[in-house]
Formats: structure tokens, C-alpha cells, sequence
């Protein structure tokens, strides 16, 4: 049988970093409010680079740590609602960046659960039989999407990427997944409307390129039906043991409320969003990176870990991945 499995992590954030403090000389906030409602204190941001640049970065840590060549990779799936460009994808220009000449690669759009939805369709790649080695990554640009001069959003998000490289193995290291949609809700969240400026088109012109969210209906969404989300999932588990739960890095009161609602431990649920804030599809796979280096996790050590991604679209959904 082929089954796929985590062999190496990595991640990579841009050097600038904004804290709470000088946002507040930028518009009307201050840490405390931001720190009160949502547990971040600083975000990274680029200053020269684009989201493939974050994407290379990681994909070459993969390459290193692992001591395997760029032509030894069968495919590059990178999750991103922030691409340098809609074509050509930004797993492409990172293909080419780091010279995995036998990859395909493509781009998955799934916005925060972007990195959840791509390691499951590179799970399913592997499990064909017809591609032996992957790299999955989430990465943004979340800067190049945000509206500086609207509080409301602008404080709660970062530029960032995290990735693994997965390998063919014998056994079954993804043990349950669940995967959801919600179409009928795409207004609740909301960037990068492309204008139509065809000379033809008589339509409405007045999409906004920008961020747009309704807070607090993303709060009751994520506590409602990413909660019974992760219940469903791990009920489908023989053993039903979860060591720790990565949830979307998107509020700290969110992970607080979460942690009441499916009845496991907070200490479970690991976050960072106090140095890094929202990452979008990135933030499952940095938190995975940085825990790997802290030695709370360990690849090949048995531990069972949830993944569980949430953001636009609606779109939702869940991992258990057996280290
Ligand atoms: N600084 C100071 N005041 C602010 C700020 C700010 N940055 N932003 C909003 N306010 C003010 C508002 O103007 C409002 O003032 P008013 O009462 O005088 O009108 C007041 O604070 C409350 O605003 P709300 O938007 O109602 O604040 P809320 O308590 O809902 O908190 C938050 C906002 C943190 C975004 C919350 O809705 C939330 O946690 N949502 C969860 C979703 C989330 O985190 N989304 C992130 C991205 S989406 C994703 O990743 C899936």
C-alpha cells in the first residue's frame, strides 16, 4: 500500500516585524485592544520580497535538512490566497527558483484552510502510487491584501510560510480527515475583487480589492462548525488520542472558546499568534515548524496531531496526522 508521511517541516517569516506599538502611530488602536481581543503583539511583514520568495526559502530548508536534490521532487502544491500573480501559480516560480525540474506544481485556493485542504490532496497524490515525494506549502503576503487605514483588519494579520515535504511509506500516517465548504456564506469574508475593465462589460464595477470580514460572524462560524468539525474527525479515530490540536492561528480567545466546546484540554492547543498573528494558509505549517524545533513535537515519534484549518470560501477542515 502507499501512504504518505511528514518527513521534514520548515517555515520562514520576513525579518521586518511590526508590533502593536507602531501600528498604533498608524491608526487608531492600541496594544491593549489588540492583545485584549486577539492575543497578537507583533506580526512579520515583507518589505522586498512576494510570497514565492517566502516559498523558496522553506522549500530549500525541506531540500537541506532532508539531504535530498530539487529533482528528486515529483510535485510543489503551495496554498495561497496572496500569489505573486494569478498565472503563472506561485508553485511554479517557486519550481523554478529552486530547480525541481521533475515537479509539477500548482496553486490550491482555500484561504486559511488552504494548507489542510493541500496536504490532503498531496496525501491523495502519493497514495495513487504515481508520485513518490512532495512538497506542500502555505505561504502569504497578507500585507499586499489588507487596507492599512481600516483597524478592523489591519491588525490581525502577517506575511509568513511554512511547509513539509511528504514521502511515500508503508503505513498509514494520515489516520482520519473531513473536509468542508460553504459556498452560501462567501460574503462573510472577503479579497482581491478584479475589477472587470473590459470595454464590453456593463456589470457592477464596485468590488473591493481589500480585505473585507464580518468578525464576528467568522467567530460564531469557527466556534460552531469548525468545533463539530474536529468532534466528527477525531470520532474517527480507533483510539480517539489527540497529543496536540493546531488549529488556524486566527484569535486566542477563539483557541480558548474552541478548547470548551470540544471538551479537550486548552493545553492541547498549541498557538503563536502572538508573534506572528494571522498567516492565513500559513499558520498551521509555521506553528508545526516552530513546535518541531522547540521539541514539543517530534517527526517520527507516533505523537497524533490535529489539524484544523478555517477561513473564506467558507471553507473548513481537519487532519490527523500520526507523526
Ligand atoms: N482597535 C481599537 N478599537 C477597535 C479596533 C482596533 N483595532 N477594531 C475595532 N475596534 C472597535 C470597533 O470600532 C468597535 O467600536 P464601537 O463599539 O465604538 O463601535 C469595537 O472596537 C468593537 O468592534 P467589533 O468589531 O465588534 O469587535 P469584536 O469584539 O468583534 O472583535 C475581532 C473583533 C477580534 C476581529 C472579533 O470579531 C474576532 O475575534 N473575530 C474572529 C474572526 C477572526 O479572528 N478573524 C480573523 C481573520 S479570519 C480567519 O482567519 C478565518
Amino acid at each position: 500500500m502507499n501512504y504518505s508521511r511528514i518527513t521534514q517541516c520548515a517555515h520562514y517569516v520576513p525579518e521586518k516585524i511590526i508590533h502593536n506599538d507602531e501600528l498604533a502611530t498608524m491608526i487608531e488602536t492600541s496594544d491593549e485592544w489588540i492583545y485584549q481581543r486577539t492575543g497578537i503583539r507583533q506580526r512579520h511583514v515583507v518589505t522586498d520580497e512576494n510570497t514565492s520568495d517566502l516559498c523558496a526559502n522553506v522549500a530549500q530548508q525541506l531540500l537541506t535538512k532532508r539531504g535530498i536534490e530539487a529533482n528528486q521532487i515529483d510535485f510543489i502544491l503551495v496554498a495561497t490566497v496572496t500569489p505573486d500573480y494569478q498565472m503563472p501559480s506561485t508553485a511554479c516560480l517557486v519550481q523554478g527558483l529552486i530547480g525541481a525540474n521533475n515537479a509539477f506544481a500548482m496553486d490550491i485556493t482555500a484561504a486559511c484552510s488552504g494548507f489542510v485542504y493541500a496536504l490532503s490532496m498531496a496525501d491523495k497524490l502519493i497514495q495513487s502510487g504515481n508520485y513518490q515525494r512532495g512538497i506542500v506549502i502555505g505561504a502569504e503576503t497578507m500585507s499586499k491584501v489588507i487596507d492599512w487605514t481600516d483597524r478592523s483588519t489591519a491588525v490581525l494579520f502577517g506575511d509568513g510560510a511554512g511547509g513539509v515535504l511528504l514521502e511515500n511509506t508503508e503505513t498509514k500516517h494520515i489516520l482520519a480527515e473531513n473536509l468542508q465548504s460553504d459556498g452560501s456564506r462567501a460574503n462573510s469574508l472577503t479579497a482581491g475583487f478584479t475589477n472587470n475593465q473590459s470595454p464590453f462589460f456593463k456589470g457592477d464595477l464596485l468590488g473591493n480589492q481589500y480585505l473585507e470580514m464580518d468578525g464576528r460572524q467568522i467567530f460564531d462560524f469557527a466556534l460552531k462548525d469548525v468545533s463539530k468539525n474536529i468532534c466528527h474527525t477525531m470520532a474517527q479515530l480507533d483510539n480517539q488520542t489527540i497529543d496536540y490540536v493546531l488549529a488556524h492561528q486566527a484569535n486566542k480567545r477563539l483557541l480558548d472558546a474552541m478548547a470548551k466546546k470540544t471538551k479537550l484540554p486548552r493545553e492541547k492547543f498549541l498557538d503563536n499568534m502572538e508573534f506572528f498573528a494571522n498567516t492565513s494558509a500559513a499558520s498551521i505549517p509555521i506553528l508545526l515548524s516552530e513546535a518541531v524545533e522547540k521539541e514539543i513535537l517530534t517527526l517520527n515519534s507516533k505523537q497524533q496531531i490535529l489539524l484544523t484549518g478555517f477561513g473564506g470560501g467558507l471553507t473548513w477542515g481537519s487532519l490527523v496526522v500520526k507523526l
